[in-house]
């Protein structure tokens, strides 16, 4: 007779907690992540975002003393956002390109606190414009187009590259367009290249769908379009096929890093763009994301820690190498 064919038993490689570790991948911790912060002018200013628990905008120097802690544990970098005051904004967003402007002057002083610490910026015109659109807004025939406008795609893109050169001479490690534009990678490159900013990484906000998941966002960074919404630009949640295009495109136009955004409702994706790339691949946990957990959590419904470490392994599971986050703020959640 046969000996019984003896039954497989995966649970002996999880019995211990140092067999468990062994065996599996490990989390992403601190270095893996970007720290997404608004920044605001002036000096000793700190106010809490509300639909954002914990996250505050800061002046350059409250930032600086905030970021101590992080840099000492090797925070992978930052992601900058200037807040800039509702008058300054204007129909074309100049003060994105402000070379005194809220990013270029934050750039100036970080560097000077921590040289290392690589800084990221934000190149996108929507917390700029008085519209809130994220390119230049234009042609109010009503004829062609029901919404009464349309934005001006081709227009944009020069003014997207001025943003970018702005940030590249105060000191940015990387620009990163958001703006969702076609051809903004390309524009942004060549303009980099042209004034001599070849070593100037380019991070692509490469497929950025139209999420709702953004509504904390708007709110902290005081950009929420005034009229329509961003579907013509940002990516359609329901066309997986014209989503991944998009972030080819981008690195055929030279983007040195791509990303996906927002992350947890779009893990499948994050997958694909990491299966049809060998560029460095970023995944962005948004404001949505990030007050999703603090809710479950304050409502008795689980353990934050672990639920943002869950979530975090999940998108890095699913193949980002970097991952953005409002997590980052809370180093000790990734101490193990
Ligand atoms: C700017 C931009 C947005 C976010 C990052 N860059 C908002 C938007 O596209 O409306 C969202 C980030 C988040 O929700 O955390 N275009």
């Amino acid at each position: 007779m046969f000996a019984p064919f003896p039954i497989s038993r995966p649970r002996r490689l999880r019995r211990t907690a140092a067999l468990r570790r062994l065996t599996a991948a490990s989390g992403p911790g601190l270095p893996d992540m970007l720290w997404p912060v608004f920044v605001v002018a002036g000096e000793n200013q700190r106010q809490p975002i509300d639909s954002m628990p914990g996250q505050e905008r800061m002046s350059a120097d409250e930032l600086c003393r905030s970021l101590e802690p992080l840099v000492a544990r090797g925070l992978g970098g930052l992601m900058l956002f200037g807040v800039e005051a509702e008058c300054a904004k204007t129909p074309d967003g100049a003060r994105a390109w402000d070379e005194n402007g809220i990013v270029p002057l934050a750039l100036r002083r970080l560097k000077q606190a921590y040289p290392e610490l690589p800084l990221f910026t934000d190149v996108c015109l929507c917390g700029y414009t008085d519209h809130g659109h994220c390119g230049l807004w234009h042609c109010p025939d009503s004829a062609t187009s029901p919404a009464g406008g349309c934005i001006d795609n081709d227009a944009t893109l020069p003014l997207l590259a001025r943003m970018a050169l702005t940030h590249a001479a105060a000191g940015a490690d990387g620009v990163a367009p958001s703006a969702m534009m076609d051809g903004q990678v390309a524009a942004i490159r060549q303009a980099l290249e042209a004034a001599g900013h070849h070593d100037t990484v380019l991070l692509s906000y490469s497929t950025k769908f139209a999420s709702a998941l953004y509504g904390p966002f708007r709110d902290a960074a005081e950009s929420a379009p005034r009229h329509g919404d961003r579907r013509s630009y940002q990516a359609d949640p329901a066309n997986l096929a014209a989503a991944l295009r998009e972030s080819v495109l981008d690195e055929a136009e030279g983007a040195d890093i791509l990303m996906v955004k927002p992350a947890t409702f779009y893990l499948d994706v994050i997958q694909r763009v990491r299966q049809q790339t060998s560029l460095p691949l970023a995944a962005y946990n948004v404001s949505g994301e990030y007050a999703m957990l603090h809710s479950l959590a304050a409502a008795g419904g689980g353990d934050l820690p672990a639920l943002v470490r869950e979530n975090l392994l999940a998108i890095r599971r699913a193949g980002a190498d970097i991952i953005l986050t409002y997590w980052a703020k809370y180093h000790a959640f990734f101490e193990t």
